[in-house]
């Protein structure tokens, strides 16, 4: 890295060697997904920066790698705060996160961040910082600083498209969102993408060969008289009446459309807001970015096996697409909603390996992963325990199939600010483990609310495979939990 021969300076910033040795708290294994021996995706409930610098020890222990074996993340794509100074809530009302950290303060809070998740990357990893247009530029200097001017490899402009709410009276309306692309040194992982846009065969103004295919042209640009005599072989050569040698590119024809492939480049105007999203793809978790969105990022700076990290995981965006384009996945963050969403969106990943196409292979589950807290002993966090709720089940065997079967016949979350709220409403998942050690759960089962509401508020599972404690896990829409354990062997 090349030292620049100017710095930023700001209040409260501190020095880097203070940063790296920011303490790697323990994380302790909340939650688990049975599966083969192997490696196990990553979520951790709590601060970032000791998350960081705990998988920062993970990686110098050699536990934290792509299935290549390069050590640490191959990709880093964080989409934090951009310190608005507002409060976020899901849909439901539900406490999100604040976004309260301002000025300096927010500098170094990120900054701090940036250093840590840069130690943490594969020497050909990259990383992406998503931000506004108030911040970027901030943290375009301090990402000069942390990973060196000569490590920028993009400024990329996410236009989102018209918003009527964003047109601000005597300013252009703001469309766009900019993500800084920076590699950690020398070489880095680049997978050269194209998209396409699609015109109404009437519209396009393209044109038709005698074959009837669609062509657009483009000049000759640099091709030799050689190279043009193989293309005119091939059909690719086109003379305008003047004579004028033009080159064509055939267009994929699907019913009254034309589609023109383009390369990607820095401004990417074809992936519409989060507002636009399908209901499937909707969490609603405040902020969520679309999986296509993501899926450029993933597919443009890693392969699969790779480890993809997000340490402002919020709704699971990056680690849901990470799951179906098969990479490796770490996340991070603090918020109790936050957690429980992500791990609502990939068990309920039915699909996996796949993203925005269809596909007949239903039914296969997202591979292993593990939750973590890296909370302080008594820190008010998403682990096991958390703030209860009033759970009421009754339990009975139905001796025909041999299973248990819990109907909820009460449902009362304590919610997010201690008041009693709607019932069954409120409820938003339950996880089962029919082997429960005392610690951790080892899920065996998990089921969503939409799936019980469809079941009356019930579910089975076989007696034969109870081998001591059962251990139940309500959570709510807010994100709590209450651990529910009972003897049924
Ligand atoms: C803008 S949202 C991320 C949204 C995400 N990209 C998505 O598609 O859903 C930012 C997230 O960062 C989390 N966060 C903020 N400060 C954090 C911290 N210090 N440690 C961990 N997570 C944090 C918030 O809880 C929030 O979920």
């Amino acid at each position: 890295m090349t030292r620049s021969s100017y710095e930023l300076t700001y209040r409260g910033k501190s020095p880097e060697k203070a940063v790296l040795s920011t303490p790697a708290l323990p994380l302790h294994l909340v939650k688990a997904l049975r599966g083969p021996a192997g490696w196990r995706n990553i979520l951790i409930s709590g601060d970032n920066l000791n998350a960081l610098a705990s998988l920062l020890e993970m990686k110098k222990k050699g536990r934290l790698s792509s299935a290549d074996g390069s050590p640490g993340a191959k990709l880093v794509y964080i989409d934090p705060p951009f310190s608005t100074n507002l409060e976020f809530r899901g849909k439901e009302k539900q406490k999100a996160y604040k976004d309260k950290v301002l000025g300096a303060e927010y500098i170094e809070f990120l900054r701090r961040r940036l250093i840590l998740m840069r130690e943490l990357l594969s020497p050909d990893g990259s990383i992406f910082v998503h931000l506004d247009w108030k911040k970027a530029h901030y943290i375009k200097a301090v990402m000069d600083e942390v990973f060196g001017e000569e490590n920028f490899l993009n400024d990329i402009i996410w236009s989102y498209g018209g918003r009527g709410a964003k047109a601000v009276a005597g300013q252009f309306s703001r469309n766009h969102d900019i993500i800084l692309w920076y590699r950690k040194g020398g070489r880095h992982t680049f997978n050269q993408l194209s998209f396409e846009r699609a015109f109404t065969k009437k519209e396009s103004g393209f044109k038709q060969d005698e074959q009837g295919r669609w062509f657009k042209t483009s000049p000759r640009g640099d091709y030799t008289d050689e190279s043009i005599r193989a293309l005119e072989k091939e059909g690719r050569v086109y003379r305008t009446r003047n004579g004028t040698v033009r080159i064509k590119y055939f267009l994929r024809e699907e019913r009254d459309l034309l589609f023109e492939s383009k390369l990607v480049g820095d401004v990417w105007d074809d992936i519409p807001d989060a507002m636009h999203l399908s209901a499937a793809e909707k969490t609603g978790y405040p902020t969520q970015k679309p999986e296509s969105l993501l899926a450029r990022v993933i597919l443009a700076a890693s392969n699969p096996g790779d480890l993809v990290l997000d340490a402002f995981a919020g709704a699971g965006t990056t680690l849901a697409v990470a799951e179906k384009l098969g990479r490796r996945w770490a996340g991070v963050d603090s918020g109790a909603l936050a957690v429980h969403t992500i791990e609502k969106r990939l068990l309920s990943i039915k699909d996996s390996r796949r993203i925005g196409k269809p596909s007949k292979r239903h039914g296969k589950a997202c591979s292993p992963f593990e939750v973590f807290s890296v909370c302080p002993e008594s820190g008010d966090c998403a682990c096991g325990g958390g703030r209860g709720h009033d759970v009421k089940c009754r339990y009975s065997i139905d001796d025909s199939t041999g299973e248990c079967v819990v109907r909820i016949e009460r449902f009362r979350s304590l919610g997010s600010q201690g008041a009693d709220d709607a019932g069954l409403d409120a409820l938003s998942s339950v996880a089962l483990d029919m082997d429960f050690n005392g610690h951790v759960l080892h899920m065996d089962s998990y089921h969503t609310k939409e799936e019980l509401e469809k079941n009356g508020f019930e579910f089975r599972f076989p007696l034969e495979k109870v081998k001591g404690g059962v251990m139940l896990v309500f959570s709510d829409i807010y994100g709590n939990e209450k651990w529910f354990s009972g003897e049924l062997a």
